[in-house]
């Protein structure tokens, strides 16, 4: 049934009759070139040949994909690891066949839970080439075996929409060839142990203008953010989270209109917010706890930022006086400003933000008296916190579980 239905829009397309698409024959090479790379992913205790006689037909291999060109089928997708039920399973020792390079019209190529740690594998530098005109999606993902660089002729994937390499053991630098690959909409190298600066070229002479998502997040990146990634200007996503990177936030992310989430958290990003941030009307998730932001940040005009939701600047070096512009953001639901050196009064309007579920305020520098009612305390309970102020107190009756002590009337 889903030969079927996977058929019928060739079928119309292709003006071939049924019988004709039924019984096209796979391409030879391509037949040969399959056995022989899925053959080294899953070792030799199974004749992968002999159990999928027809693999783009009736035997078809889980995971494999085939489409119509010119009356015989091609490899369009290929998918290695436990990605469905009954995938073929990848043997300790699986290796990449240079055969891979050998498809003609393959569009996505992924590799899930493959390469174990027991045999590290690289990622083959070469010939990625051959692939250029047809790859658009290539990913490899928790594969814990995975060592070595990003290869530099990845550049010539300038066909790619999606480059996933999320959670293997990569190191290196970032090739700053990855600036060649202007068709990316996903660009996520997260959770590896990547090294050297994001390289300037990326977004450069606003080549990578339909990106959406760029994540760097949990790697050793260091240098400073490149000023060139403000010209993303597409942007939803950008996590750089959880690297060793410093300088302060180039004016030119202001450029990011439509930026959802910006996460800089736990690096040395110094300095404040410039005006130019103020222009980022989208922003849903502002995420920068962990840094060493300065007193700056207060000078915003956070009203701007209508949309915020999340707002996480924990353990910067923060100081001035809440804003009240600040407080006026009524979508927000998760405050963290603690472990600062803010000074000043708690606005008692914090009480009128609808969602607001979490705020944190511990560890600063605030005065005066917190005037919120039972009611507010009561909602917020563990989430709201405010020890750690030596001269804020609490008023009225009702003794909020805040470890501060009642004002003196
Ligand atoms: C798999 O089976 C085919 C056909 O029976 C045979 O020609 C081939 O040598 C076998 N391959 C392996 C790796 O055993
Ligand atoms: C940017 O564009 C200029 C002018 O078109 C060109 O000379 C330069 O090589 C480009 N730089 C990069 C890094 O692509
Ligand atoms: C930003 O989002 C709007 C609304 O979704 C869309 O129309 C616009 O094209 C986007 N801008 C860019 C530069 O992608
Ligand atoms: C952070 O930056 C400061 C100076 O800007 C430097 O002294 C410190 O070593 C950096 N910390 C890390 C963890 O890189
Ligand atoms: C802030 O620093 C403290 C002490 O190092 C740590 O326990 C806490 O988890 C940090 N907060 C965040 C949001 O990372």
């Amino acid at each position: 049934m889903r030969l079927v239905l996977l058929l019928l829009p060739i079928v119309f397309f292709n003006g071939l009759c049924k019988s004709d698409v039924m019984t096209a024959p796979m391409h030879k090479g391509e037949l040969q070139a399959l056995y022989l790379v899925i053959q080294g992913f899953t070792g030799n205790s199974l004749n992968v040949s002999q159990l999928y006689s027809d693999p783009c037909g009736w035997t078809p291999i889980q995971g494999v994909s085939c489409d119509i060109f010119h009356k015989l089928w091609y490899v369009t997708s290929i998918n290695i690891g436990p990605v469905f039920d009954n995938s073929l399973a990848c043997t300790p020792q699986a290796k990449f066949n240079q055969y891979i390079f050998e498809f003609k019209h393959l569009r996505s190529l992924s590799f899930f839970n493959c390469f174990s740690s027991q045999h590290p594998t690289k990622i083959p530098s070469n010939a990625w080439k051959h692939l250029s005109e047809s790859l658009e999606k290539l990913e490899f993902r928790s594969n814990e075996g995975l060592i070595g660089k990003i290869p530099k002729s990845f550049g010539h994937l300038t066909n790619l929409k999606s480059l996933v390499l999320v959670e293997n053991s990569l190191t290196g630098d970032v090739p700053q060839e990855l600036a060649n690959l202007v068709n990316l909409k996903k660009l996520s190298l997260s959770s590896n142990a990547l090294s050297g600066r994001i390289p300037a070229s990326l977004g450069y002479n606003n080549s990578m203008n339909q990106l959406l998502i760029l994540d760097f997040s949990r790697n050793s990146i260091t240098g400073p953010i490149p000023s060139s990634l403000g010209s993303m200007i597409s942007l939803l996503k950008l996590d750089l989270s959880n690297n060793n990177l410093n300088g302060m936030l180039p004016l030119e992310l202001g450029n990011l209109r439509n930026l959802t989430l910006l996460d800089i958290r736990n690096n040395n990003i110094s300095g404040g917010l410039t005006k130019s941030l103020q222009c980022m009307a989208s922003l849903q998730d502002m995420l920068m706890s962990n840094n060493q932001l300065d007193g700056r940040i207060m000078e915003f005009r956070w009203e701007n930022l209508r949309n915020l939701i999340n707002l996480d600047l924990s353990n910067n070096s923060i100081t001035g006086e809440i804003p009240e512009s600040m407080v006026s953001l009524k979508r927000l639901r998760y405050i963290a400003l603690d472990n600062n050196q803010i000074i000043g009064s708690v606005p008692s309007n914090f009480a009128s933000l609808p969602c607001l579920k979490a705020l944190y305020l511990h560890g600063n520098s605030l005065t005066g008296r917190l005037v919120f009612s039972q009611g507010f305390y009561e909602r917020l309970g563990r989430r709201f916190t405010a020890w750690g102020n030596p001269n804020l107190c609490y008023s009225g009756g009702y003794v909020p579980p805040t470890g501060l002590k009642q004002c003196d009337n």
